[in-house]
């Protein structure tokens, strides 16, 4: 999967040099912090940086649903509610910018 993208600040400007922080499971719908030792450490990860126009591309898998724990407390809210415990396929982002 190719993700790519731009930074921009709310009047549309482009911001260079913007810190991406990406994160993703792997195709069993799991974390490398959830499989020591299955997954190599840092596994679906990466740090990236936007160019001067704020654009930002990498290289992904692409991401699937997964199962939120649902034996506890989460599990009998959203048995009540009526609710499957899958969230949807998604990326995790943190994005960090000086001045912004
Ligand atoms: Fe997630």
């Amino acid at each position: 999967m190719l993700v790519k993208g731009r930074i921009l600040d709310t009047n549309g400007a482009p911001i260079a040099e913007a810190k991406i922080d990406v994160w993703q499971t792997n195709d069993d719908g799991f974390y490398d912090v959830q499989q020591k030792g299955i997954q190599p450490d840092f596994n679906f990860r990466g740090v990236f940086r936007t160019g001067d126009d704020g654009a930002y591309w990498f290289w992904g898998a692409k991401p699937r649903s997964y199962p939120i724990p649902d034996d506890g407390p989460v599990g009998q809210l959203l048995g009540a509610l009526g609710r499957h415990p899958y969230r949807p396929a998604h990326l995790h982002y943190i994005i960090e910018a000086a001045g912004a």
